[in-house]
Protein backbone atom coordinates (compact mmCIF):
# COMPACT_ATOMS: atom_id res chain seq x y z
CA UNK A 1 0.00 0.00 0.00
CA UNK A 2 1.22 3.32 -1.22
CA UNK A 3 1.11 6.49 0.99
CA UNK A 4 -1.14 8.16 -1.51
CA UNK A 5 -3.30 5.06 -3.14
CA UNK A 6 -6.53 6.02 -4.05
CA UNK A 7 -5.93 9.88 -4.15
CA UNK A 8 -5.93 12.69 -7.09
CA UNK A 9 -4.05 15.79 -7.23
CA UNK A 10 -3.51 18.60 -10.07
CA UNK A 11 -0.28 20.65 -10.50
CA UNK A 12 0.33 23.74 -11.83
CA UNK A 13 3.36 24.02 -13.97
CA UNK A 14 3.73 20.27 -14.24
CA UNK A 15 4.90 20.17 -17.42
CA UNK A 16 8.68 20.68 -16.20
CA UNK A 17 10.94 21.83 -13.43
CA UNK A 18 10.20 21.94 -9.63
CA UNK A 19 5.99 21.10 -11.01
CA UNK A 20 7.15 18.18 -12.53
CA UNK A 21 9.04 16.37 -10.37
CA UNK A 22 6.26 17.24 -7.70
CA UNK A 23 3.71 15.65 -10.16
CA UNK A 24 6.54 12.15 -10.28
CA UNK A 25 6.84 12.40 -6.12
CA UNK A 26 2.78 11.86 -6.19
CA UNK A 27 2.13 9.41 -9.04
CA UNK A 28 5.36 7.04 -7.27
CA UNK A 29 3.48 7.14 -4.13
CA UNK A 30 0.65 6.26 -5.92
CA UNK A 31 -1.64 9.25 -6.49
CA UNK A 32 -3.33 9.87 -10.09
CA UNK A 33 -1.73 13.26 -11.41
CA UNK A 34 -3.36 15.93 -13.29
CA UNK A 35 -0.78 18.52 -14.78
CA UNK A 36 -1.90 21.73 -16.11
CA UNK A 37 0.06 24.54 -18.00
CA UNK A 38 0.08 26.41 -21.33
CA UNK A 39 3.04 24.20 -23.10
CA UNK A 40 1.20 20.95 -24.12
CA UNK A 41 4.26 19.02 -25.52
CA UNK A 42 5.57 19.19 -21.69
CA UNK A 43 2.57 18.51 -20.34
CA UNK A 44 2.53 15.46 -22.29
CA UNK A 45 5.66 14.28 -21.48
CA UNK A 46 5.15 14.13 -17.93
CA UNK A 47 2.09 12.21 -18.37
CA UNK A 48 3.86 9.86 -19.85
CA UNK A 49 5.86 9.11 -17.18
CA UNK A 50 2.98 9.33 -14.61
CA UNK A 51 1.89 6.57 -16.37
CA UNK A 52 4.74 4.48 -16.77
CA UNK A 53 4.37 4.95 -13.07
CA UNK A 54 1.19 2.80 -13.50
CA UNK A 55 -0.47 6.02 -12.39
CA UNK A 56 -3.53 7.95 -14.47
CA UNK A 57 -2.79 11.54 -15.95
CA UNK A 58 -4.19 13.72 -17.63
CA UNK A 59 -3.01 16.95 -19.40
CA UNK A 60 -4.72 20.01 -19.23
CA UNK A 61 -3.63 23.12 -21.45
CA UNK A 62 -4.44 26.06 -19.42
CA UNK A 63 -2.89 30.05 -19.68
CA UNK A 64 -3.54 30.72 -15.87
CA UNK A 65 -3.57 34.43 -16.09
CA UNK A 66 -7.32 33.58 -17.77
CA UNK A 67 -10.20 32.85 -15.43
CA UNK A 68 -11.81 30.81 -18.15
CA UNK A 69 -8.81 28.42 -18.18
CA UNK A 70 -8.93 28.21 -14.60
CA UNK A 71 -12.32 27.26 -14.67
CA UNK A 72 -12.24 25.08 -17.44
CA UNK A 73 -8.90 23.25 -15.65
CA UNK A 74 -10.88 22.22 -12.81
CA UNK A 75 -14.10 21.09 -15.05
CA UNK A 76 -11.72 19.06 -16.93
CA UNK A 77 -10.31 17.75 -13.89
CA UNK A 78 -13.31 16.80 -12.32
CA UNK A 79 -14.90 14.93 -15.07
CA UNK A 80 -11.84 12.69 -15.37
CA UNK A 81 -11.28 12.45 -11.57
CA UNK A 82 -14.49 13.23 -9.61
CA UNK A 83 -13.03 14.97 -6.45
CA UNK A 84 -9.41 16.93 -5.57
CA UNK A 85 -7.53 15.44 -2.85
CA UNK A 86 -4.46 17.42 -3.34
CA UNK A 87 -3.32 20.86 -4.88
CA UNK A 88 -0.38 22.38 -5.74
CA UNK A 89 -0.23 26.11 -7.17
CA UNK A 90 3.20 26.06 -8.43
CA UNK A 91 3.28 27.62 -11.72
CA UNK A 92 5.00 30.81 -11.56
CA UNK A 93 7.21 33.44 -14.13
CA UNK A 94 10.07 35.37 -12.74
CA UNK A 95 12.13 38.25 -14.70
CA UNK A 96 15.13 40.03 -13.35
CA UNK A 97 15.89 43.83 -13.50
CA UNK A 98 15.40 46.35 -11.18
CA UNK A 99 12.23 47.77 -11.01
CA UNK A 100 12.51 50.98 -12.99
CA UNK A 101 13.73 48.39 -15.82
CA UNK A 102 10.73 46.31 -15.37
CA UNK A 103 8.33 46.03 -18.60
CA UNK A 104 4.39 46.31 -17.53
CA UNK A 105 4.19 43.10 -19.42
CA UNK A 106 6.69 41.91 -17.03
CA UNK A 107 5.14 43.32 -14.00
CA UNK A 108 1.70 42.69 -14.98
CA UNK A 109 2.61 38.76 -15.71
CA UNK A 110 4.40 38.29 -12.81
CA UNK A 111 1.49 39.45 -10.52
CA UNK A 112 -0.92 37.57 -12.97
CA UNK A 113 0.62 33.92 -12.59
CA UNK A 114 2.36 34.11 -9.28
CA UNK A 115 -0.34 35.80 -7.51
CA UNK A 116 -3.68 36.67 -9.03
CA UNK A 117 -3.73 33.12 -10.95
CA UNK A 118 -2.97 31.12 -7.68
CA UNK A 119 -5.56 33.20 -5.95
CA UNK A 120 -8.36 32.08 -8.43
CA UNK A 121 -7.17 28.52 -8.88
CA UNK A 122 -7.48 28.13 -4.96
CA UNK A 123 -11.22 29.43 -5.06
CA UNK A 124 -12.09 27.50 -7.44
CA UNK A 125 -10.54 24.57 -5.81
CA UNK A 126 -11.90 24.89 -2.87
CA UNK A 127 -15.62 24.17 -4.34
CA UNK A 128 -14.33 20.65 -4.73
CA UNK A 129 -12.01 19.90 -1.78
CA UNK A 130 -13.49 18.00 1.10
CA UNK A 131 -12.01 17.17 4.48
CA UNK A 132 -8.67 15.77 4.48
CA UNK A 133 -7.94 17.36 1.59
CA UNK A 134 -4.52 19.92 1.26
CA UNK A 135 -3.05 22.82 -0.91
CA UNK A 136 0.77 23.55 -1.13
CA UNK A 137 1.66 26.69 -3.07
CA UNK A 138 4.86 26.96 -4.58
CA UNK A 139 6.43 30.33 -3.00
CA UNK A 140 10.41 31.32 -2.45
CA UNK A 141 12.64 32.43 -0.35
CA UNK A 142 12.45 35.55 -2.13
CA UNK A 143 8.58 35.53 -0.38
CA UNK A 144 10.76 35.55 3.40
CA UNK A 145 13.33 38.69 2.15
CA UNK A 146 13.58 40.96 -0.33
CA UNK A 147 15.49 40.10 -2.96
CA UNK A 148 16.78 43.73 -5.20
CA UNK A 149 16.42 42.78 -8.95
CA UNK A 150 13.68 40.36 -8.08
CA UNK A 151 11.38 43.46 -6.86
CA UNK A 152 7.84 42.47 -8.13
CA UNK A 153 8.78 38.72 -8.22
CA UNK A 154 9.12 38.98 -4.64
CA UNK A 155 6.42 41.19 -3.67
CA UNK A 156 4.39 38.25 -5.16
CA UNK A 157 5.59 35.56 -3.03
CA UNK A 158 5.12 37.57 0.03
CA UNK A 159 1.96 37.96 -1.15
CA UNK A 160 1.68 33.88 -1.36
CA UNK A 161 2.82 33.38 1.99
CA UNK A 162 0.46 35.93 4.05
CA UNK A 163 -2.52 34.72 1.41
CA UNK A 164 -1.10 30.91 2.38
CA UNK A 165 -1.62 31.87 6.08
CA UNK A 166 -4.92 33.57 6.15
CA UNK A 167 -6.45 30.83 3.95
CA UNK A 168 -5.47 28.12 6.16
CA UNK A 169 -7.36 29.62 8.82
CA UNK A 170 -10.32 30.21 6.95
CA UNK A 171 -10.14 26.43 5.98
CA UNK A 172 -9.13 25.24 9.09
CA UNK A 173 -13.11 24.45 10.06
CA UNK A 174 -13.23 22.24 6.95
CA UNK A 175 -10.64 20.16 7.68
CA UNK A 176 -8.52 21.65 5.04
CA UNK A 177 -5.21 22.16 5.51
CA UNK A 178 -2.65 25.05 3.47
CA UNK A 179 1.27 25.46 3.32
CA UNK A 180 3.65 27.17 1.21
CA UNK A 181 7.09 25.28 0.05
CA UNK A 182 9.97 27.90 -0.45
CA UNK A 183 12.47 27.30 -2.79
CA UNK A 184 15.84 29.04 -2.79
CA UNK A 185 17.96 28.63 -5.79
CA UNK A 186 16.77 25.38 -7.82
CA UNK A 187 18.36 24.10 -11.23
CA UNK A 188 15.41 24.39 -13.66
CA UNK A 189 14.66 26.76 -16.64
CA UNK A 190 13.29 29.36 -14.64
CA UNK A 191 17.04 29.81 -12.67
CA UNK A 192 19.09 29.14 -16.30
CA UNK A 193 17.10 32.15 -17.58
CA UNK A 194 17.55 34.17 -14.78
CA UNK A 195 20.98 33.70 -13.94
CA UNK A 196 21.90 29.93 -15.34
CA UNK A 197 24.86 28.47 -14.03
CA UNK A 198 25.21 26.57 -10.53
CA UNK A 199 21.93 26.64 -8.27
CA UNK A 200 21.48 25.43 -4.56
CA UNK A 201 18.81 22.99 -4.89
CA UNK A 202 17.84 20.15 -7.62
CA UNK A 203 14.03 20.08 -8.29
CA UNK A 204 13.96 16.41 -7.45
CA UNK A 205 15.17 18.19 -3.75
CA UNK A 206 12.20 20.13 -3.63
CA UNK A 207 10.11 17.36 -4.15
CA UNK A 208 11.19 15.66 -1.57
CA UNK A 209 10.65 18.69 0.33
CA UNK A 210 7.34 18.56 -0.55
CA UNK A 211 6.48 15.11 0.28
CA UNK A 212 8.08 15.31 3.92
CA UNK A 213 5.37 18.43 4.32
CA UNK A 214 2.57 15.50 3.38
CA UNK A 215 3.48 13.55 5.66
CA UNK A 216 4.26 15.70 8.80
CA UNK A 217 1.46 14.98 10.27
CA UNK A 218 2.38 18.03 12.76
CA UNK A 219 2.98 20.78 10.73
CA UNK A 220 0.46 23.82 11.51
CA UNK A 221 -1.80 25.29 8.63
CA UNK A 222 -0.34 27.89 6.92
CA UNK A 223 3.49 27.33 7.56
CA UNK A 224 5.98 28.60 4.98
CA UNK A 225 8.32 25.82 5.14
CA UNK A 226 12.17 26.62 3.47
CA UNK A 227 13.57 23.97 1.69
CA UNK A 228 16.49 22.42 3.37
CA UNK A 229 19.30 19.85 2.76
CA UNK A 230 18.76 16.81 4.43
CA UNK A 231 21.06 14.01 5.52
CA UNK A 232 20.36 11.10 3.75
N1 LIG B 1 13.86 27.75 -9.85
C1 LIG B 1 14.02 28.45 -8.73
O1 LIG B 1 15.16 28.81 -8.35
C2 LIG B 1 12.82 28.77 -7.87
C3 LIG B 1 13.06 29.24 -6.55
C4 LIG B 1 11.98 29.54 -5.74
C5 LIG B 1 10.70 29.37 -6.22
N2 LIG B 1 10.48 28.93 -7.48
C6 LIG B 1 9.08 28.78 -7.91
O2 LIG B 1 8.86 27.45 -8.32
C7 LIG B 1 7.76 27.41 -9.23
C8 LIG B 1 8.14 26.56 -10.42
O3 LIG B 1 9.20 27.21 -11.12
P1 LIG B 1 10.41 26.42 -11.83
O4 LIG B 1 11.65 26.89 -11.24
O5 LIG B 1 10.10 24.98 -11.89
O6 LIG B 1 10.34 27.11 -13.29
P2 LIG B 1 9.98 26.55 -14.74
O7 LIG B 1 10.74 25.33 -15.04
O8 LIG B 1 10.09 27.73 -15.64
O9 LIG B 1 8.44 26.12 -14.59
C9 LIG B 1 7.42 27.06 -14.48
C10 LIG B 1 6.10 26.36 -14.78
O10 LIG B 1 5.03 27.32 -14.67
C11 LIG B 1 4.24 27.26 -15.85
N3 LIG B 1 3.63 28.54 -16.19
C12 LIG B 1 4.24 29.73 -16.39
N4 LIG B 1 3.36 30.65 -16.80
C13 LIG B 1 2.13 30.04 -16.83
C14 LIG B 1 0.83 30.46 -17.18
N5 LIG B 1 0.56 31.70 -17.59
N6 LIG B 1 -0.18 29.56 -17.10
C15 LIG B 1 0.07 28.28 -16.72
N7 LIG B 1 1.28 27.83 -16.37
C16 LIG B 1 2.31 28.70 -16.44
C17 LIG B 1 5.23 26.83 -16.95
O11 LIG B 1 4.58 26.23 -18.06
P3 LIG B 1 4.26 27.00 -19.44
O12 LIG B 1 5.35 27.98 -19.68
O13 LIG B 1 4.18 25.89 -20.41
O14 LIG B 1 2.92 27.64 -19.22
C18 LIG B 1 6.06 25.80 -16.19
O15 LIG B 1 5.44 24.55 -16.21
C19 LIG B 1 7.43 28.87 -9.56
O16 LIG B 1 6.33 29.29 -8.79
C20 LIG B 1 8.67 29.61 -9.12
O17 LIG B 1 8.41 30.95 -8.80
C21 LIG B 1 11.51 28.62 -8.31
Amino acid sequence: MKLFDGKTALVTGGGRGIGKEIALMLAKNGADVAVAARTKKELEKTAKEIKKLGRESLVIKADLTKDKDIKKMYLEFMKKFGKLDMLFNNAGVAFEGELEENTQKQIELMIDVNYRGLVKSTQEALKHMERGSVIINTASVAGKTGYPGLAVYSGTKFAVIGFTEAVAKEISEKGIRMYAVCPGATKTRMWDELYGGKAEFRPEEVAEEVLRMLKGRNLKPGTAVVVRHHKK
